[in-house]
């Protein structure tokens, strides 16, 4: 086959792939099983905000939700609006933007529930072909997205595009080189959504030649074990009682590159 019939035959898999993964998640809500309320209720909304932000605990040390007052900011595959509530309670500009209609439904009651409708733009998009000009954006943010769209390298391109020069893009992938890939392997549990229609994960170069069009990036490995309420029986009992002591006690310059989230901070 010529290159020309394969990259043919690649662009009409590609709406397909799209497709299956709106479809996907339109049928599951991330972290859902953290919480017995009913879905779309505020007790819903701050379950899932509590136990996010209590396992993310760089997240917010990392990234300053309250530090982008009256900037404009985008959101690629926001969910429910987890972080997107945080940066519209800090003064951004905000436009969230997810394949699934369920998540843009469910952010939109988020922002709503908090006393925020209003200050969101929320939409049913693809992040690998923004509905959005060139240089709209001074910041771009997509946590937990790149891993799970079809063609990463499309969204990385799409979302640089809608940056303005100068703008920053922040980014989580999963590391393939970390503590969680591995003891997800020794111990033989699964992890979170490996039945997506796509989940990639990256090492550090490889995450790094992704963002290659950017000016400047910096990569920073995250997420350590924290006791979890997800694993239960004895893979659960070892994993809190000892696994999570036992790491915890390695000094953390040992083996930050073993983090299981690479944060990566662009400049366009
Ligand atoms: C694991 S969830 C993460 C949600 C949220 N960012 C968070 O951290 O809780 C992945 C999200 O990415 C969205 N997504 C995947 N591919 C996408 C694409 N091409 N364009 C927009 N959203 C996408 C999914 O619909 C889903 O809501």
């Amino acid at each position: 086959m010529s290159n020309d019939g394969l990259s043919g035959t690649l662009e009409a898999a590609q709406p397909r792939m799209i497709e299956a993964i709106a479809h996907y998640w339109n049928e599951r809500i991330h972290d859902l099983q953290m919480t017995d309320r009913q879905v779309g209720t505020l007790g819903f909304f701050n379950d899932l905000d509590d136990y996010r932000f209590d396992k993310l605990r760089y997240l917010p040390k990392l990234v300053d939700f309250g530090g982008y007052r009256d900037r404009r900011v985008l959101e690629v595959g926001c969910g429910i609006g987890t972080d997107l509530v945080r940066f519209v309670r800090g003064g951004a500009r905000i436009t969230g933007v997810d394949l699934a209609q369920r998540s843009i439904d469910l952010a939109q009651a988020n922002v709503e529930l908090h006393g925020l409708g209003g200050r969101a733009d929320l939409r049913v998009a693809n992040g690998e072909a923004l509905p959005f000009d060139d240089d709209t954006f001074e910041v771009v943010y997509g946590h937990g997205v790149l891993q799970y769209t079809a063609d990463a390298r499309r969204m990385v391109e799409e979302c640089r595009r809608v940056l303005e020069p100068g703008g920053e893009a922040i980014f989580m992938v999963y590391n393939r080189v970390s503590w969680l890939n591995a003891l997800s392997h020794v111990m033989g549990v699964s992890l979170e959504h490996a039945d997506a229609p796509v989940l990639r994960k990256y090492s550090i170069p490889e995450f790094r030649r992704l963002l290659d069009g950017f000016g400047q990036v910096s990569i920073v490995p995250e997420r350590f074990p924290v006791r979890s309420r997800l694993h239960i029986g004895w893979k659960g009992t070892f994993y809190n009682r000892f696994f999570v002591g036992i790491f915890n006690t390695i000094p953390r310059p040992l083996v930050r590159r073993f983090g299981w989230h690479l944060m990566a901070f662009c400049r366009r």
